[in-house]
């Protein structure tokens, strides 16, 4: 594998993600089968998570729904093969004309606040929504992605299901869904199953669902021995939960979920080039060409990517700082034990596969790297390196 990485470094530049399409869909169907006794189960793939189209439309081959939060990736979707109706579309805080939009292109509309609630079914009651509640339970494994808790701006709060109810009286609106999404990185199942309950009770009160979504959140494991979520204890759990409730309710629902990370995560590595290693006096600084620009995930949220030297995997185990070459700090990792790294050594991230291209940006006014995809044992280029034309292609040049 690693002289395959090198390869793909040498032939399309570093930096560079790529992606191992056998990975996503051993997930795909790892999380499938872990809910097998679910009759009608929908798995949404969160596209925030990583938005290439060429990614979309692996998944549109798996018989995989997306979830989406904006208009633009609602026709990303759409553009990638997807059918209106495997789509759901759960934004925050977006307008009425853009959720307006969304419906018109025929996609599932989720609403998570009772004003747009109030003025969408009042000029839409035909059209039947999802709704996405707030169950104020605390999980996730960092604060900025903890979004089920009390103070979070996700959701309808249970409590307000009663203002809820009347809303859906008065406009006659159908609601054909109920959603949560708590967080992400949810360790414990616990968590997850006391939510469910609460979104149960919550549902018992709606009689025209069609599907109950669980959201997403689990965590993946991002070194060996690393904890992850027990994804078949909670498709066993979950599960009898659900056909439980489906009996009581009456009707068979579908029980959908969104995952992200899950799916995607471990398929990427970021392949990165040492450009200098510095030593200074506490420190050796291995740094490479790139920076908090293409991988932000370890300042914004803490998270540590394990890092190999596939140039010199067999080298003597030393203590790196790995840093970019951003005009801040952007530290990757501190003082870790990472075989010799010369000038030149190729660098691999490990778990890029989730929020780490979809959250690069041009920040000091760097390319964006490539994307290739690893599929039936080939490299594909999914996404060309930028170029200067494409820093500038959006200004407007004034002449003074
Ligand atoms: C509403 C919603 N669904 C699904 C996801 C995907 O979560 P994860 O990547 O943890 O699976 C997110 C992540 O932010 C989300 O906000």
């Amino acid at each position: 594998m690693n002289q395959q990485l090198l390869q793909i470094a040498k032939d399309f530049g570093s930096p560079v993600y790529v992606y191992d399409s056998e990975k996503i869909i051993f997930q795909y169907n790892r999380l499938t089968s872990a809910f097998k006794s679910v009759k009608n189960l929908k798995l949404n793939y969160a596209v925030k998570a990583l938005s290439n189209i060429s990614i979309l439309k692996l998944f549109n081959t798996l018989g995989s729904g997306l979830d989406t939060v904006s208009i633009q990736e609602v026709k990303l979707g759409l553009t990638a093969g997807f059918k209106p109706e495997d789509i759901i579309y759960t934004p925050n805080g977006v307008s009425l004309e853009e959720i307006e939009s969304a419906a018109q292109l025929g996609v599932q509309i989720n609403i998570d606040n009772l004003s747009i609630l109030e003025q969408f079914g009042t000029k839409h009651p035909n059209t039947p929504v999802c709704i996405r509640i707030n169950p104020h339970v605390m999980a996730g494994g960092n604060t900025n992605i903890s979004v089920g808790h009390i103070d979070s701006k996700f959701g309808i709060s249970i409590h307000q299901i009663p203002h809820l109810l009347r809303i859906v009286e008065n406009t006659n609106m159908t609601i054909n869904g109920i959603h949560m999404h708590t967080g992400s990185d949810i360790l414990d199942i616990e968590v997850f199953l006391y939510a469910s309950e609460i979104l149960f009770e919550t549902a018992k009160q709606f009689k025209n669902l069609d599907f109950i979504d669980f959201g997403s959140g689990f965590k993946v494991p991002y070194k060996e021995g690393d904890i992850e979520t027990n994804i078949e204890e909670l498709g066993e759990k979950l599960s009898k939960q659900f056909n439980l409730f489906c009996k009581e309710y009456g009707k068979e629902l579908t029980l959908a979920f969104e995952p992200g990370k899950f799916l995607v995560s471990e398929a990427g590595v970021f392949l990165a080039k040492v450009n200098v290693v510095k030593q200074t006096t506490s420190t050796v600084f291995a740094q490479i060409d790139s920076g908090l620009n293409h991988l932000i995930r370890p300042m914004l949220y803490g998270s540590q990517h394990e890092i190999l030297n596939i140039s010199n995997p067999n080298g003597r185990d030393r203590f790196y700082s790995v840093v970019g070459y951003i005009c801040e700090t952007d530290t990757f990792a501190n003082n870790r034990r990472i075989p010799e790294i010369t000038e030149g050594d190729i660098l691999c991230f490990k778990n890029a596969g989730a929020y780490c291209y979809s959250m690069s940006s041009n920040y000091n006014s760097r390319y964006r790297p490539a994307e290739v995809l690893l599929h039936k044992g080939e490299a594909h280029l999914i996404r060309q390196r930028e170029n200067f034309e494409d820093i500038l292609k959006n200004q407007v040049e004034l002449n003074f």
